[in-house]
């Protein structure tokens, strides 16, 4: 299977349809994952292991964190103190049995909408493979700072293409660059790192971006 069937369906899905779609996909994403050589959580584990502590009281939240990829590898790699969250019940179902986060947001992440997860009740966070088309953009970014403490980290591992605008074949407005950027100016976030890695997937370069709330 190319990546480019796995994934192209749910790109142009609105945020309900998007999740509907992993419902029914989640028995089989991490098989099909391994199938495209995903490899964005543990390209993002470089980061977190630089830029976030792993001492019981440091807590970090996993926005889209699936089925707990990146959840089970920050646990092998001692934090202890993980919480997860997802649009997808069936892919939060999946997570729950690997038993690597202490509490799960089981909610769809709107722009401009409160979800019911607490203000400044995280010392980091991460988001990996959810910044793409019909996932998260730039709009939720507000929001996810609102769930860090002030000086929390905010770490995102996602494909480089989608950081500008890759044409109309994607449908996708979003020039992060300068919408990342713009955040920096009004006082929002810093950037602490970006870097470009192979091997998101298979044949595909990702950019891991480190952010720390102002
Ligand atoms: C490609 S998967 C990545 C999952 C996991 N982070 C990983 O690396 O394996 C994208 C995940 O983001 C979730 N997601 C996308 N948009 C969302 C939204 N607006 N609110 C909540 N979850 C969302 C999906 O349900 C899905 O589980």
């Amino acid at each position: 299977m190319t990546e480019k069937a796995v994934i192209k369906p749910f790109f142009f899905l609105d945020e309900n349809q998007q999740v509907e779609y992993y419902n029914n996909w989640a028995q089989k994403y991490e098989e099909d994952s391994a199938k495209v050589g995903y490899n964005a959580p543990e390209n993002t584990l470089e980061f977190c292991l630089k830029w976030l502590k792993s001492s019981d009281s440091d807590r970090i939240l996993d926005v889209g964190c699936g089925t707990g990829h990146m959840g089970n590898l920050l646990l092998q790699h001692g934090y202890n103190n993980l919480d997860g969250h997802d649009g997808s019940e069936k892919m939060l179902e999946i997570a729950k049995q690997k038993r690597v986060y202490q509490n799960l947001y089981y909610e769809i992440l709107v722009p401009g909408k409160h979800s019911n997860i607490p203000s400044e009740s995280y010392d980091g966070l991460v988001t990996v493979g959810t910044i793409l088309p019909g996932h998260l953009n730039s709009d939720h970014v507000s929001e996810m700072l609102r769930f860090l403490k002030k000086d929390g980290r905010l770490i995102i591992g996602m494909r480089k293409q989608w950081l500008t605008f890759p044409g109309d074949e994607y449908k996708w407005n979003y020039d992060l660059e300068s919408e990342f950027k713009k955040l920096e100016q009004e006082g929002k976030w810093k950037l602490l790192e970006k870097k470009f890695k192979n091997e998101h997937s298979s044949g595909v370069e990702g950019v891991y971006l480190v952010y720390e709330k102002l």
